[in-house]
């Protein structure tokens, strides 16, 4: 039984990263295309869908809403679309797996419903906050229960009407103002959602593309209630550029490992997305941006990435929010810069898959690099790693997929291997890291332990 075995990897010195690749689909991007295909009227095609755990989570749990979906092939999906009210109750809970965006958005879509539902999810989606969703929902007149303390599983009650709401988000989060605009579609009058940091608009860029009334500009968005109206979702194709934060993990190891040469091909540039790339490039980074063009409404580019020597930066509060997924991969970059790195103001990392401030200070510290953590970010003193030979040295991922590949990075960089604990999460964002790794030179290779 897999549950009884611990996936694990033993890591080391590789050889200097060179090559040409493309990373999987953008796994905010086929969530969302998923549920607003499912939504609309008519039959749209996904293509670069990611073929994740989390994105394959969504969309059996709208199949079990009643939507037909077809794979014809790899990262293709045929969705045939039921229309804003053609969804059925599922006799069953329905399960997000480890997915955030998974629960929150769908807490969104759930509260129009006339049905009752039930979100669940896996260990660590069960322990991630939702009242940041539950609670504007609820002022716009839905009725979702929890757990204690605001923890899934959420029992979605159908049957409400829905009111429109004008929110100012207190946390800059995408995943919120996403759940509140797809609830949008089902309320009377316009919902207006205004955020602290502009974050991720692929929700309004989607709902737009498929001819819905919205208005939005960095910081605020503004969506037309779908409640005593016409208004439809219509079918439309989308094209899911890869995913930068999976291309982040190549770009860091690319920058820190000596000798590198790495392209990451066609990977989605969303000014949203990027702010790794403006925080790399300030502490020395080489990464050349090319044959930048647009698919299918979204910014994408090359990148050709050659290793130099990083130096520490204090990294500008205001970029956070647009490299929120990409500190695990950060914190090994500093580890490699000359100097110290600051962070500030991120302490929605501690709310991630993991604790990912704790988990990535206690990772690094465990190879020989001083790190001081703070409330809401750390200072990481970037120094040779100094793992040893003599005591096996276990990095234990807490079951997060970006904390396992940051180490992974970091396995690169040391004379002496060691284990990085508990993997098997990697294929919620990124089926086939190991062999994609190995085929630009990491050195990883997979081995089980009893639990
Ligand atoms: C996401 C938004 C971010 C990000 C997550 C995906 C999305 O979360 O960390 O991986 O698809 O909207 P928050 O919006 O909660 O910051």
């Amino acid at each position: 039984m897999s549950g009884m075995v611990r996936k694990d990897w033993i890591v080391g010195r590789g050889r200097p990263l060179t090559g040409s690749i493309r990373v999987p689909g953008d796994k905010s991007v086929s969530h969302r295309a998923i549920m607003l295909a499912s939504l609309a009227e008519g039959v749209s095609r996904i293509d670069g869908f990611l073929e994740g755990e989390d994105t394959r989570a969504t969309a059996a749990v709208f199949q079990r809403l009643g939507v037909k979906i077809e794979a014809p092939s790899p990262q293709s999906r045929i969705v045939h679309g039921v229309g804003l009210r053609g969804l059925r109750a599922s006799a069953d809970a329905l399960d997000c797996g480890n997915a955030g965006t998974g629960m929150r958005l769908l807490a969104g879509v759930l509260a129009g419903q006339a049905f009752d539902s039930i979100l669940v999810g896996d260990a660590s989606l069960s322990k991630r906050p939702m009242r940041r969703v539950i609670d504007p929902l609820a002022k716009m007149g839905a009725s979702i229960d929890s757990e204690a303390g605001g923890l899934p599983p959420l029992r979605i009650r159908g049957g409400h009407a829905l009111q429109s709401i004008d929110y100012e988000l207190p946390v800059a989060s995408a995943q919120v103002k996403s759940a509140l605009l797809l609830a949008g579609l089902y309320a009377h009058g316009d919902t207006v959602v205004r955020e602290p940091h502009p974050t991720r608009d692929y929700t309004e860029r989607m709902l737009s593309a498929f001819g819905w009334p919205i208005e939005f500009e960095p910081g605020i968005a503004r969506i037309r209630g779908g409640a005593g109206n016409a208004h439809a979702l219509r079918a439309t194709d989308v094209h899911v550029p890869a995913d930068f934060s999976s291309a982040a993990f190549f770009i860091v190891a690319a920058s820190v490992i000596p000798g590198s040469d790495l392209t990451l091909e066609a990977v989605g540039m969303n000014p949203r997305r990027i702010g790794l790339l403006q925080a790399l490039r300030r502490m020395g980074a080489d990464i050349e941006e090319t044959n930048a063009r647009t698919q299918g409404g979204e910014a994408v580019a090359d990148l050709r990435v050659r290793a130099t020597r990083l130096r520490g930066i204090d990294v500008p509060e205001a970029i956070v929010p647009d490299m929120i997924d990409e500190f695990p991969a950060l914190f090994v970059a500093a580890a490699c810069a000359d100097g110290a790195t600051k962070i500030t103001g991120a302490a929605e990392l501690r709310v991630k898959e993991s604790d990912r401030l704790a988990t990535m200070s206690a990772a690094l510290r465990a190879l020989g690099i001083r790190v001081d953590e703070s409330d809401d970010g750390a200072v990481i003193h970037g120094s040779a790693f100094a793992s040893q030979a003599d005591v096996p040295v276990v990095i234990d991922s807490h079951g997060d997929h970006r904390i396992a590949m940051a180490a992974a990075i970091a396995g690169q960089c040391c004379d002496n291997g060691f284990t990085v604990g508990d993997i098997a999460n990697v294929a919620t964002s990124f089926p086939g890291f190991e062999d994609l790794a190995r085929s630009v030179g990491f050195s990883l290779r997979e081995s089980t332990a009893p639990r």
